[in-house]
């Protein structure tokens, strides 16, 4: 088994694709044991606390229950309920929180907040989402990839559209890059990711045999795809002016019949991390259906509602993979 204990799970870049690997393997067998009713708790006795600067459903609902399950307990920070940035640095809250908890679980704007924590803790620190990454997404994602598709990681294609430049089109970028996927980003080149995590895939790409395509051409990129993926087009934090300009750029990369049916795959199937603006279910909906009259955005309620669609198990897979990754860096050894 993978041994983790001790360490933290920040971003993608600081695992071996058999690290990797061992994490999603652990989240297999964790959820075929509780599905059997076999499941053997190996976290009795921690803490783990929830930092929130930013909402969620998933994230924290996973890691709530993957606790429970496993048998620690788990304490929730609101996005407004501590003092953290307002009246004490990260620095301080990090010394406080590594004296009551066994493990600490952060999602904020910043991947510089979290890696301090990381730093002044003294125990492990789990990203639960950043401006830059989204690791325990992928954990999820990888997981399903490999439910969904009878191909060996390294043989599966992958095609992400939309917007690339944040957490999730990072994240995609070198996981697929880790894992020797070929993996195509698909969105106007403003919304490409950094050049520096550009060369970092292609650095690992030299080890792992990925092959890695960043292209405007949504016809060329999703050719072949084993799966085709998106977000949402405007992200936490990100000022809600900046819909028009997004729908301006993305609308050609919204994930359609049209699109799915040019992988020229008819079993292709499609991912999102969601939360999904595929209708008129959101407040953010209903306001861009009143000013630009669209009901379907980064993703058509056709395909969404699709036998193509996943997106419900890869839901499902963030309990069991968050629940891993707990399991790896603070769980009892295996009996
Ligand atoms: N996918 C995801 O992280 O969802 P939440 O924002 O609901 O946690
Ligand atoms: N890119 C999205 C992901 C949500 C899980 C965001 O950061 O809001």
């Amino acid at each position: 088994a993978t041994d983790l204990i001790g360490r933290h799970f920040l971003k993608e870049l600081d695992f071996t694709a058999e690290e990797f690997r061992g994490l999603v393997a652990l989240a297999a067998e964790l959820k075929a044991a509780k599905k059997a009713g076999a499941e053997v708790q190996r976290l009795r006795g921690r803490n783990v606390a929830l930092i929130f600067e930013k909402t969620s459903t998933r994230t924290r609902c996973a890691f709530e229950v993957a606790a429970a399950d496993q048998g620690a307990a788990t304490t929730y920070l609101d996005p407004s309920g501590s003092q953290i940035g307002h009246k004490e640095s990260m620095k301080d809250t990090a010394r406080v929180l590594g004296r009551m908890f066994d493990g600490i679980e952060y999602r904020g704007d910043s991947q510089t907040a979290v890696e301090e924590l990381a730093a002044y803790a003294g125990v492990p620190v789990f990203n639960g989402l950043t401006d830059d990454w989204h690791p325990t997404q992928m954990l999820a994602d990888v997981l399903t990839m490999t439910e969904h598709c009878a191909k060996p990681l390294d043989a599966m294609t992958f095609a992400y559209l939309g917007d690339a430049r944040f957490n999730m089109g990072n994240s995609y970028l070198v996981t697929g890059a880790l894992l020797g996927m070929d993996v195509r980003l698909v969105a106007p080149k403003e919304y490409w990711p950094a050049e520096s995590f550009v060369a970092e895939a292609h650095r690992l790409a030299e080890t792992s045999g990925a092959k890695i395509t960043l292209t405007e051409d949504v016809t060329e990129g999703v050719r072949g795809a084993d799966f085709v993926a998106t977000d949402v087009w405007v992200s936490m934090g990100e000022p809600k002016e900046v819909w028009d300009e997004r729908i301006a750029a993305l609308g050609p990369y919204a994930v359609t019949m049209d699109v799915l049916r040019a992988t020229g795959n008819p079993d292709v199937k499609f991912l999102h991390c969601l939360p999904a603006f595929h209708d008129l279910g959101t407040a953010v909906g209903r306001d861009i259906h009143a000013r630009h009259g669209l009901t379907e955005l980064e993703v058509s309620d056709e395909v969404f509602e699709s036998a193509h669609s996943v997106v419900f198990d890869e839901a499902e897979n963030r309990m069991h993979t968050i629940k891993a990754v707990m399991v790896a860096t603070m769980g009892d050894p295996v009996a």
